[in-house]
C-alpha cells in the first residue's frame, strides 16, 4: 500500500460518471456546467445530489429558479463538454459555445442536452452548505433515455460509452485511460 496525500484522496473515489448540468437564471438564460462529484441519495422518491463551489452559475441559478436537469455525457462529446467547463460570464449560454443542442424538458425550465443521451430532470429537494461547497440535492421529477440508451433495464454502456473523470483532464472511457 502507498499513502495518498490527504488533497489526492477524492481522485482515488473513481472513475466517476460526469454530467452536464442545465438551469436557467430568472430571466430564462440557459447555463451548462460539466460536474462529476455526483451521486443518488435515495431512489423512492429519487434524490440525487452533486456538490459545486459557491460562486459557480450552477448554485446561482438554482438558488433563484430551483430547477435543473443532469445530463449524462457520452465519451464522444468530451470536448464539447470540456468547453462548458470553462469559465464564462453569468448568462452565457454554454450549450451555444460548445455547439451542442438543446430541447425542452417536460417538466422543468432547464433545457434537455440533445447528444446526452439519458437525463433526469429536477425539483430541488434540499441542500447542505460546507464551508466552501455546497451539496445540492433535487428529487427527480421524470428520467429520459435514448431507446438504444437501455439495455435490459440497465444504462447501456456499450452503446452509451459514459465518460468517465479521474481528475482535471483524465478521463476513463471503457477500462482505458483517455484524454480530451
Ligand atoms: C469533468 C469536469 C468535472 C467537474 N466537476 C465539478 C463538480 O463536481 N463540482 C464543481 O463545482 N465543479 C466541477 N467542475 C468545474 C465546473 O464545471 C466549472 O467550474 C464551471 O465553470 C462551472 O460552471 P458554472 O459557473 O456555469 O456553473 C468540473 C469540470 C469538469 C471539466
Amino acid at each position: 500500500m502507498v499513502k495518498i496525500p490527504l488533497a489526492n484522496a477524492y481522485k482515488f473515489l473513481a472513475p466517476r460518471p460526469i454530467v452536464l448540468i442545465t438551469t436557467v437564471d430568472k430571466q430564462g438564460r440557459i447555463n451548462a456546467a460539466p460536474m462529476s462529484w455526483v451521486t443518488p441519495v435515495e431512489s423512492e422518491p429519487p434524490i440525487i445530489a452533486f456538490s459545486t463551489s459557491y460562486d459557480s452559475d450552477t448554485y446561482h441559478n438554482i438558488m433563484e429558479t430551483r430547477e435543473f436537469v443532469i445530463n449524462l455525457v457520452p465519451a464522444e462529446i468530451r470536448k464539447q463538454m470540456w468547453i462548458c467547463g470553462k469559465s464564462f460570464p453569468r448568462g452565457v449560454n454554454e450549450l451555444e459555445r460548445a455547439g451542442l443542442g438543446w430541447e425542452p424538458s417536460e417538466q422543468v425550465k432547464p433545457p434537455r442536452v440533445r447528444e446526452c443521451p439519458v437525463n433526469f430532470e429536477c425539483k430541488f429537494e434540499w441542500m447542505y452548505e460546507g464551508p466552501e461547497y455546497v451539496v445540492i440535492a433535487g428529487r427527480v421529477l421524470v428520467t429520459h433515455a435514448r431507446k438504444d440508451a437501455v439495455k435490459q433495464g440497465l444504462l447501456n454502456v456499450e452503446a452509451v460509452k459514459p465518460l468517465l473523470h479521474l481528475s482535471g483532464r483524465n478521463f476513463v472511457i471503457g477500462d482505458h485511460r483517455a484524454g480530451l
